[in-house]
């Protein structure tokens, strides 16, 4: 597990952009919410060096989850990407993978997203080159909510958990996927997330609780690219005073 700290959001993004041109992924699982969307839109900025160096051509975005909504809802995280990135660079339309949240089944989108999925990466468990994944102040990631039934899943890729504390569905990559992912890369930022860092990297692993200490791919790495504010409780920033890479030990064997 690798902690990366910076000063603010806006070198969050700009980290996880150089991450993203160094590994030159071919596949990728896009993470929703509200703090990947400074990434998306430095990517596609055209006074940015990225956009011109992205091989969007050659890549394939996924989604790691999505809410259970049309394309055009505004809590649909495939609309927050088009907005952000998809509508502004010179990405195929066939390279786009899009959840198809507007099912009214969520469990129907789920087996068509499992097939989409298969068909890209054939028969065995997809290994992106690279996930985003976030992290909720409760501990979920992607929409793997604490005690969700979800977590057990151990065949399939995609799954359609009913979420209490939402009262909605959602759809979502399982384990088994993430976990096969290469590089996988937490995006926190906010000191409202300090506390379930906190948590999720320094305390004992309990992933029925808290759903992110699950994320420990098999043959890839995680890192944690955070600003300040979002590690503000972690041990390993009191000792580093400056925006600076700090190597945290495994803490959740
Ligand atoms: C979603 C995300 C979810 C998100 C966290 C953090 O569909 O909302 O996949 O897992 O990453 O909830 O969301 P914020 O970035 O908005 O804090």
């Amino acid at each position: 597990m690798e902690l990366k700290i910076f000063e603010s959001p806006a070198e969050v993004a700009r980290a996880a952009a150089e991450h993203w041109l160094n590994l030159n992924p071919k596949s990728v699982a896009l993470s929703g919410g509200s703090t990947p969307r400074a990434l998306y839109q430095l990517l596609a900025d055209p006074n940015e060096p990225f956009r011109e160096q992205v091989a969007w051509d050659q890549t394939h975005f996924f989604f790691t989850d999505e809410r259970h909504v049309p394309p055009d809802h505004p809590d649909s995280n495939y609309r927050m990407v088009d907005e952000a990135m998809f509508s502004r660079v010179p990405v195929p339309q066939q390279n786009i993978h899009r959840i198809p949240a507007e099912n009214p089944v969520a469990e129907d989108a789920a087996k068509v997203y499992e097939s989409d999925l298969r068909k890209f990466f054939g028969e065995a468990i997809p290994a992106f080159d690279l996930i985003f994944l976030g992290i909720g102040e409760e501990g979920h990631t992607a929409s793997l909510f604490p005690h969700s039934p979800a977590l057990n899943e151990t065949e399939r890729l995609v799954a359609a958990p009913f979420v209490e504390k939402l009262n909605t569905y959602r759809i979502t990559m399982t384990l088994p996927v993430l976990n096969n992912g290469k590089s996988v890369v937490f995006l926190v930022t906010g000191a409202s997330k300090s506390k379930i860092v906190r948590e999720v990297i320094e305390t004992a692993r309990k992933p029925d609780l808290y759903p992110a200490q699950a994320i420990s791919p098999t043959n890839g790495a995680v890192s944690w690219f955070m600003d300040k504010a979002a590690a503000r409780l972690c041990s390993t920033s009191n000792s580093s005073n400056t925006a600076a890479e700090s190597d945290l030990l495994n803490k959740n064997p």
